[in-house]
């Protein structure tokens, strides 16, 4: 049987102009998210990382390279994946439930199934009984699992996350990490996952891509083999301190 991965981007080479200054962000990037597997791109601050997000979700068209979902080309053709951008991006005049069922809604599912689809996930993302808050009612982290779930209920196996639990405090967003953690073993979607947190990438990974800055070059790729089910405990390991300092010297090539 031949293996298909669930996203490729191959030789990716992206250039922003903005009037007539032109800036070189990806550099040949490749990567791949086999199916069901968690792959995090780990870079520095504005080395392109959004922007492989974006090409990958076909929001933007590089100037060369391929992006395949499920071994079809798709380079530049917005595709219905469960993109989430760095911004949580929950409409405030909205409240929560009616932000997440935002994709259900578009899909042309009724108010009240989506209503009902809706309240049956709240307890898996910690939002029951604030079906009716608005953004501006929720703590961070209730925002961000309200956006997530919003993500997830878009009808595609293939997730884009970028940098979730970025705004978060320290304490919440290791609680967040092991909760999605939790969602991704329960679900099994492809995830394809941005942080600047090294950590967060070993934890959460099965493989780690880094991307030196910016025009965003692959520098290292390199596999977690770590078993899972994880907890913290496996933060102060042997193994986790080797992988953190192999991708600390990649970051610091
Ligand atoms: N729409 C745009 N027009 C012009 N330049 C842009 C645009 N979007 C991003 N850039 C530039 O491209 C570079 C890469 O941006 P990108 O958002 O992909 O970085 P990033 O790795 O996600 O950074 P961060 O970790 O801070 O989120 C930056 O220098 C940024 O200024
Ligand atoms: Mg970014």
């Amino acid at each position: 049987m031949i293996k298909i991965e669930k996203l490729v981007l191959d030789k990716i080479n992206s250039t922003y102009y903005s009037g007539k200054k032109k800036l070189a962000v990806l550099k040949d990037v490749t990567l791949y998210v086999q199916p069901g597997e968690f792959v995090s791109v780990l870079g520095p601050s504005g080395s392109g990382k959004s922007t492989i997000l974006k090409t990958a979700a076909g929001l933007l068209r590089p100037d060369s390279g391929k992006v395949l979902i499920d071994g079809e080309e798709v380079t530049g053709l917005p595709q219905l994946v469960g993109y989430m951008p760095q911004q949580d991006l929950l409409f405030p005049w909205k409240t929560m439930w009616q932000n997440a069922a935002l994709p259900l809604l578009a899909a042309g599912v009724s108010k009240n199934e989506a209503f009902d689809r809706v309240s049956e996930m709240l307890p898996l993302f910690g939002l029951k009984g604030f079906a009716d808050y608005y953004p501006y009612q929720l703590s961070g982290g209730m925002r961000q699992r309200a956006a997530l779930l919003r993500t997830m209920l878009i009808d595609s196996n293939l997730m884009l996350l970028d940098e979730p639990f970025g705004a978060l405090d320290a304490l919440t967003r290791e609680q967040m990490q092991d909760w999605l953690l939790g969602i991704w073993e329960k679900f099994r979607r492809s995830v394809l996952f941005v942080t600047h947190s090294i950590d967060e990438a070993i934890y959460l990974s099965d493989r780690v891509y880094v991307i030196t800055e910016r025009p965003g070059k692959n520098a290292i790729e390199q596999t977690i083999k770590i078993d899972r089910p994880r907890e913290k405990s496996i933060l102060t390991t042997r193994d986790f301190t080797i992988y953190k300092q192999i991708l600390i010297n990649a970051l610091a090539n």
